[in-house]
């Protein structure tokens, strides 16, 4: 990666941990004091999975007996409370609340070198887990679906390879996503059409390559799709338009071909819409899709080939702070309505 890549992938995995983890509903407090312990296997597999990537617990916060699920981990610890890391939180309910389960792990940015070891995918009450920015090496492995209720999962800038494993598909209860940063190969595996839940995908400089799989059409509940810097080819699909919730969509440094589906104009739920540099040799893009897109905060829509002239009512998008449609072939005036937008701050 270079460093203005990794850096733009660093805010934006602040960015996604920030956020992934405000929408964590976790497990409910448990009280304080509990003699419930964590369950051996489990226990057996944190400690060993830690032992080999050279981490402990700060045995203040949590594992204050030796045992993992104590302390900070059972006492309403929040996962995106930056004093806690490594960290754990617990569900103590098990067995008429005697056995605890680890239900969320963050390993972030704690300069882990290694891979994955295999012990990591018995933890099987997971609903969350932050393996980002770290020196990962080595593949995602197909035990992955062990972790079948696994809500958010980011494994963000670090050096895994491989194929991505098609069992990432049986994790359906996913809601965020994120493997950017990385150095996978091959496709994205038709699988993932099958994680209907799913709400955030980031896949920025992850490796990947192709076209976007048509089991795509049915990810009906993506709000985020960032996919800047990865070899996606073909034309981009239709489908996308029937993605209703969309609001945040980034096609930059990829090899699609235009048009801009005219489909696109039913998301009119869109915030911040960038695509960058399509080669469109099966005719060029207008700039009609954007009509009903009255939220857009932000449109870049930078090379293009978009031949068509600039909407006279463009007073409409008074949220917008940042536009650039240079490098098309747009004729015409510069709309008067365009000096309107008392929010515009880049032109
Ligand atoms: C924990 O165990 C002790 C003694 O074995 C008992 O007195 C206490 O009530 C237990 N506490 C809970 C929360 O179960
Ligand atoms: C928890 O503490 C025990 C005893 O100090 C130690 O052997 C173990 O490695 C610790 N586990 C973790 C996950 O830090
Ligand atoms: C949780 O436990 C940690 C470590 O024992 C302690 O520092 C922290 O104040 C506790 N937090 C709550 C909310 O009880
Ligand atoms: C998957 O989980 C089961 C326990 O539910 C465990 O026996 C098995 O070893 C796990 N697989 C891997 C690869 O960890
Ligand atoms: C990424 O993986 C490819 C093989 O798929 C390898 O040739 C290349 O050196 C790797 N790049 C980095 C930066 O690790
Ligand atoms: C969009 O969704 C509608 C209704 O679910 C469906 O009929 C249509 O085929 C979809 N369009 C595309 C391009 O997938
Ligand atoms: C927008 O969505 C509606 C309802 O799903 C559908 O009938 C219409 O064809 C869509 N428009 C475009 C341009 O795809
Ligand atoms: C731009 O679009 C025209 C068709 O309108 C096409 O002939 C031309 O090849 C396109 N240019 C590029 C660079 O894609
Ligand atoms: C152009 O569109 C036709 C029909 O949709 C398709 O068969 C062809 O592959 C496309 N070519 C390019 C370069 O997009
Ligand atoms: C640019 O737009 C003009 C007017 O719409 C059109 O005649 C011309 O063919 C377009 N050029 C390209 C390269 O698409
Ligand atoms: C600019 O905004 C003012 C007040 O909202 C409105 O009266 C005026 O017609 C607008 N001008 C243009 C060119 O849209």
């Amino acid at each position: 990666m270079s460093g203005g890549a990794s850096l733009s992938v660093l805010v934006l995995f602040l960015c996604i941990s920030g956020r992934a983890q405000a929408q964590v509903s976790a497990p409910a407090p448990q009280p304080q004091v509990t003699n419930a312990t964590t369950d051996p296997s489990q226990a057996r597999a944190l400690n060993s999975v830690f032992e080999k990537w050279k981490i402990r617990a700060n045995p203040e916060q949590w594992n204050t007996t030796g045992d993992p699920c104590t302390g900070a981990a059972i006492n309403a610890t929040k996962f995106d409370d930056t004093d806690y890391n490594p960290l754990i939180i617990c569900d103590c309910s098990y067995q008429s609340s005697t056995i605890c389960h680890i239900t969320q792990l963050k390993v972030y940015d704690l300069k882990v070198v290694g891979v994955i070891p295999d012990e990591l995918w018995s933890l099987t009450s997971l609903t969350n887990l932050n393996l980002a920015l770290n020196y990962l090496t080595g593949p995602l492995s197909a035990a992955i679906a062990n972790l079948t209720g696994l809500q958010y999962f980011t494994v963000g800038i670090n050096d895994l390879s491989g194929e991505l494993p098609k069992e990432l598909g049986q994790l359906t209860e996913l809601r965020s996503l994120a493997f950017g940063g990385n150095n996978f190969s091959g496709s994205l595996p038709s699988e993932l059409g099958n994680l209907f839940n799913l709400q955030q995908l980031y896949i920025d400089s992850s490796g990947v390559s192709g076209e976007i799989p048509p089991t795509f059409a049915n990810l009906q509940n993506l709000e985020f799709f960032w996919a800047r810097n990865v070899e996606l080819s073909g034309r981009i699909p239709d489908f996308i338009g029937n993605w209703s919730k969309l609001t945040s969509l980034r096609f930059q440094g990829n090899s699609f071909e235009g048009p801009i589906p005219f489909a696109f104009s039913n998301l009119t739920s869109m915030q911040e819409l960038r695509i960058s540099d399509l080669s469109n040799a099966n005719g060029s893009s207008s700039l009609a899709f954007i009509e009903n897109m009255k939220a857009l905060n932000i449109l870049e829509l930078r090379n293009n080939n978009i031949s068509d002239s600039i909407p006279s009512d463009f007073g409409v998008y008074q949220s917008l702070s940042q536009l650039d449609l240079s490098f098309n072939n747009l004729t015409g005036q510069i709309p008067d309505s365009l000096f309107n937008l008392s929010s515009l701050s880049i032109l």
